[in-house]
């Protein structure tokens, strides 16, 4: 049963690995989602494989599907328990970039009323959270270094032809960069280097400053008066019509920028939101009726707007209360959801299709 009540939740009552199939491949952008963990919990969802082989077999099947829905710019979050979580992991490398490997730390729970005398190893306080993008994506750190690169590159493109105007007229008047530098700093009453790699060199090129423009007219001219008079004299465009190139240029450039910004894994942190790999969050507090394993909303916010951009798709394949779905929608992302369980399935979809966040 497939249910859409509005163009942007689609909600699937089954087994997901059937409704995976059905999925086109690199169609989702965000998958956020949190399996059964294997005999974690008494809830008969946890309890469907005869070992931990046939639960990571299974798992395996899964993420097979995931590598092939998830765009090449994607992101998968997976939770998993602090007992399987180096197994999952592992299963997660074999197909994903391993980017971290998220410690979620709960605030309360049922480790603060364990008994210490019965106890025979430490007490869990905490869930995994293992976020992977595909091999090959940019990673994390090489991505600023790429992003830098490739945009250093754009604006080299596309500022060309003013440089070359430039540094054009610069050679038509004889004057070398290391001289041009010497009378600036001469100029300028400085010591040390000196504009010209600016004005006219490839890299880390800049528009001059009016003040630097006129006093190059004026510089670039003085050596051979008469001789490049106008309509011939050296840099004859006015500042102000250079300037409007510029700005025009400067329009494709943020344009490119921009291009290429989207192409990339988003990942923008908010202020207020956790940087590291340990995060604390509160757990949902118990009330009747609530999922066993109910994710809370602050966390799933924090997923959701650090790794996604308001109209791409998440998916998740383990809906149980529809927290990821709430966090989702709230964020402008269109939602897909899959839970296997009818009741759970109907009281997700309730909360969905009220989109009322229960915390
Ligand atoms: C750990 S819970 C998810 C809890 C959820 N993150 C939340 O915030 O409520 C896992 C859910 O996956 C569902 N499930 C288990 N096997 C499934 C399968 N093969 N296909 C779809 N759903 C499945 C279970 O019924 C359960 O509700």
């Amino acid at each position: 049963m497939a249910l859409d009540p509005s163009p942007r939740l689609t909600l699937h009552n089954a087994d997901c690995l059937d409704v995976l199939a059905t999925l086109p491949d690199a169609s989702v952008d965000a998958i956020i989602t949190d399996p059964p963990y294997f005999n974690a919990r008494p809830d008969h969802w946890d309890r469907q494989w005869p070992n931990a082989d046939a639960f990571a077999r299974w798992l395996g099947d899964v993420l097979d599907q995931f590598a092939r829905v998830l765009r090449p710019a994607g992101s998968l979050y997976l939770f998993a328990s602090p007992r399987m979580s180096s197994r999952v992991e592992g299963l997660i490398g074999e197909r994903f970039r391993v980017l971290n490997h998220v410690v979620w730390v709960k605030t309360t729970g049922v480790h603060q009323k364990a008994c210490r005398a019965a106890q025979r190893s430490y007490h869990p306080q905490t869930e995994r959270i293992v976020f992977a993008e595909h091999y090959g994506a940019e990673h994390a750190a090489a991505a600023a270094a790429g992003y830098a690169r490739q945009c250093a590159t754009l604006r080299g493109q596309v500022f060309e032809p003013l440089r070359a105007y430039l540094d054009g007229e610069r050679q038509r008047a004889g004057w070398s960069g290391a001289e041009i530098d010497a009378a600036w700093r001469a100029w300028r009453g400085k010591s040390g280097g000196g504009m010209a790699g600016h004005w006219f060199g490839r890299s880390q090129w800049a528009l001059p400053t009016r003040e630097n423009y006129e006093w190059l007219q004026r510089l670039l001219n003085s050596r051979t008066p008469g001789v490049l008079a106008a309509p011939h004299a050296v840099l004859a465009e006015d500042y102000v019509h250079l300037h409007a190139r510029y700005d025009v240029l400067r329009r494709d450039y943020d344009t490119l920028k921009a291009e290429y910004a989207a192409l990339r894994r988003p990942f923008q942190l908010a202020a207020e939101a956790p940087n590291t790999d340990v995060w604390i969050f509160n757990p949902t507090p118990a009330r009747p009726g609530r999922h066993p394993c109910e994710k809370p909303l602050p966390l799933m916010r924090h997923i959701v707007r650090t790794s996604t951009r308001p109209g791409q798709v998440v998916l998740d394949a383990f809906l149980g209360s529809g927290s990821t779905g709430v966090a989702a929608l709230e964020a402008g992302c269109d939602f897909i959801g899959i839970e296997q369980d009818a009741a759970i399935f109907a009281a997700a979809r309730d909360r969905l299709t009220r989109r009322q966040p229960s915390t």
